[in-house]
């Protein structure tokens, strides 16, 4: 298990990280969210001693995260760190041995890497050549290609497309189920909640709601109303007792109220005013989760 315990950074006045506290179990892989500038980045960092936190520590498997340990862990930083004028393969040689791999190890896995993400073709092409998608497959290949116990990937599929953020979600998804844990840092939420089982969400430099997903929706106090509806929402609304969002756009409504709510009168209401297309009451998506979170 990776544990983040109490992890706290400050940068003159600005508290990056304000007691940062998470787990990461093997075999799990964590979608690790938060709004611009809550302290994703400087949280990965710590993992790697890229900074020292002021106080707090990371741990795998009981022991603090010490040099040794961290080079048996995938990183995919954000500045993403390529050599432009490097040939892909021999940078993943490179930094296979780094890694601590014999030449021909590091040979055999990087040709593996680059078959798995269509890259064979272009493994004597410098990075520089490459299309930011294709720079990024080379980027997570470099976090693999020492066959890392821990991965953390901080933002990889920031510019993808859609070919490659499937790609990139099928690796992520192959190394979890290999055994690995993993953690990837995400805006796109939709994403996360095909991708991952948990979550740990930060704001302002702490983890403020931390789980499996399933259960963080149901456990959630709120719920979500999705109504299709051409009437005055605001007054259909008003005979809602809870309400703590309302979004519309073209007659579609999301309102988000209290899970104790009774929403029988307002589907009664809407029933009646004959403008009613559709209805649903489900569970909060992580997007709500996210928003009521960094609210
Ligand atoms: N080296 C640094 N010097 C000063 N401030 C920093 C530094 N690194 C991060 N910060 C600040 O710490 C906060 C958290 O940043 P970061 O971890 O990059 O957030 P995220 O990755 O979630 O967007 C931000 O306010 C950022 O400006
Ligand atoms: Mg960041």
């Amino acid at each position: 298990m990776l544990v983040f315990e109490d992890l706290r950074k400050s940068f003159g006045g600005i508290h990056a990280l304000d007691g940062c506290s998470f787990q990461v179990k093997p075999g799990k892989m964590l979608g690790f969210l938060g709004p611009n500038g809550a302290g994703k980045t400087t949280a990965m960092r710590a993992v790697f001693g890229l900074l020292r936190p002021d106080s707090g520590r990371v741990l795998w498997n009981g022991k603090p995260v010490d040099k040794e340990t961290a080079m048996r862990f995938g990183y995919m930083p954000e500045q993403r760190g390529l050599y432009p004028k490097m040939r892909i393969k021999d940078m993943l040689v490179y930094i296979g041995r780094l890694h601590g791999l014999s030449s021909a190890g590091a040979g055999r896995r990087a040709d593996h890497w680059l078959e798995r993400l269509g890259l064979t073709e272009r493994a004597a092409d410098p990075i520089q050549a490459l299309s930011h998608g294709n720079q990024q497959r080379v980027q997570l290949a470099a976090a693999l290609v020492h066959d890392p116990e821990v991965m953390l990937l901080d933002e990889p599929f920031s510019g993808l497309d859609p070919i490659a953020v499937d790609t990139m979600s099928q690796i992520l998804r192959d190394a979890a189920r290999e055994g690995r844990a993993v953690v990837f840092s995400s805006h796109q939420l939709d994403l996360v909640e095909d991708l991952c089982e948990e979550v740990a969400i930060i704001n302002q430099g702490r983890v403020v709601v931390e789980g499996d997903v399933k259960e963080l929706k149901m456990r959630a106090p709120y719920r979500r109303l999705e109504i299709d509806f051409d009437g005055d929402m605001n007054d259909l609304a008003a005979s809602l007792e809870g309400v703590r969002e309302i979004s519309s756009t073209n007659g579609h409504h999301r309102v988000i109220v209290d899970a104790a709510t009774d929403i029988r009168p307002v589907l009664a209401r809407a029933q009646e005013s004959g403008q009613l297309r559709s209805f649903s009451y489900t569970a909060p998506s992580l997007s709500d989760l996210f928003r009521e979170a960094v609210r």
